[in-house]
């Protein structure tokens, strides 16, 4: 049962990733995303910002690639030292930082079902970024991203009971979706028996911008995995590529709008049900055109 109590946390922050070839890896967010460095930490770590946000993507020189952490922003009434205590209340290990990484003073990791860190913060610097660039894509931010979990359930529970976010519908139970905003989906939990980022999501402005996302790619070398074509579960208009460590990055537009307060999405013309509340698509039910995915994404 869905708890009677408003998410924690009110946006996905940023993400870190492992990547064996971090100036291979780097080049591709600086020169086909547009991201800006802003920071470099002790460990080899890059900071890349894509405007206004210190960062939104952390690269740090792993031996194979690997999702190491995610921030997530916690709503005003909600301190660090109170997600602490409440998530120790429950049993997670919660580790309170203080200047750990650039542009936070302090934060709280958690160590969610799965062994995914999870990093909670209430404010990042923005006064000092670098603004957005017109390079490549040039995604306007950073919207969510899946993640593939052996303890998909506990980790559902993590995000559904212990930070209330809302669950706004499934692919054949195999990919979750859940918000803790007004966007259909912040978070996808695929529970498949591995670990390991399924893919991170961008928006980009306008649903016009994905040719030019999609020229940019092509200009570099890059091949698209599938779309742009729209969704059923949050109905995104959605492209998918490869970074150089095979990290899947999806550019999106246009996602459902969810309203909480009638646990359904406004409704669209494009929409097969009216009204869209959460329910559990077939799991060959991923695209409204008709159209067959040229690759697997279940397999991410
Ligand atoms: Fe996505």
């Amino acid at each position: 049962m869905q708890k009677k109590f408003d998410p924690k946390t009110f946006q996905l922050g940023y993400l870190a990733l492992g990547t064996p070839d971090i100036d291979r890896t780097k080049d591709h967010y600086l020169k086909l995303l547009g991201m800006t460095e802003v920071s470099r930490g002790d460990d080899g770590s890059v900071y890349l910002s894509i405007g206004y946000n210190h960062h939104d993507l952390v690269l740090r020189p792993t031996k194979q690639k690997a999702l190491l952490h995610v921030g997530f922003q916690l709503r005003p009434h909600i301190s660090v030292n109170d997600l602490a205590r409440e998530a120790r209340d429950l049993g997670f290990a919660a580790d309170v930082k203080t200047d750990s990484q650039p542009g936070l003073g302090e934060l709280v990791e958690v160590e969610a079902p799965g062994g995914l860190p999870i990093q909670f913060y209430s404010a990042m610097e923005a006064s000092s970024t670098p603004g957005f660039k017109q390079t490549g894509a040039s995604p306007m931010r950073l919207g969510h991203f899946a993640v593939i979990s052996p303890e998909g359930d506990k980790l559902i529970s993590f995000f559904r009971d212990f930070l209330g976010f809302w669950y706004t519908d499934d692919i054949g139970g195999i990919a979750n979706f859940f918000t803790c905003n007004r966007e259909h989906h912040v978070i996808n939990i695929v529970k498949v028996p591995e670990s390991r980022i399924h893919h991170i999501a961008f928006e980009l402005r306008e649903s016009s911008c994905h040719p030019i996302a999609a020229d940019a790619m092509r200009a570099a070398g890059v091949n698209l995995l599938w779309g742009p074509a729209r969704h059923t579960a949050g109905h995104n208009l959605a492209s998918y590529h490869h970074d150089p460590d095979k990290v899947m990055i999806e550019f999106y537009t246009d996602m459902d709008t969810f309203i909480p307060e009638l646990g359904m999405c406004e409704p669209r013309p494009w929409h097969d049900h009216l009204p869209m509340k959460p329910r559990s698509w077939g799991p060959h039910e991923v695209n409204v055109w008709g159209l067959e995915f040229g690759y697997n994404l279940a397999a991410g």
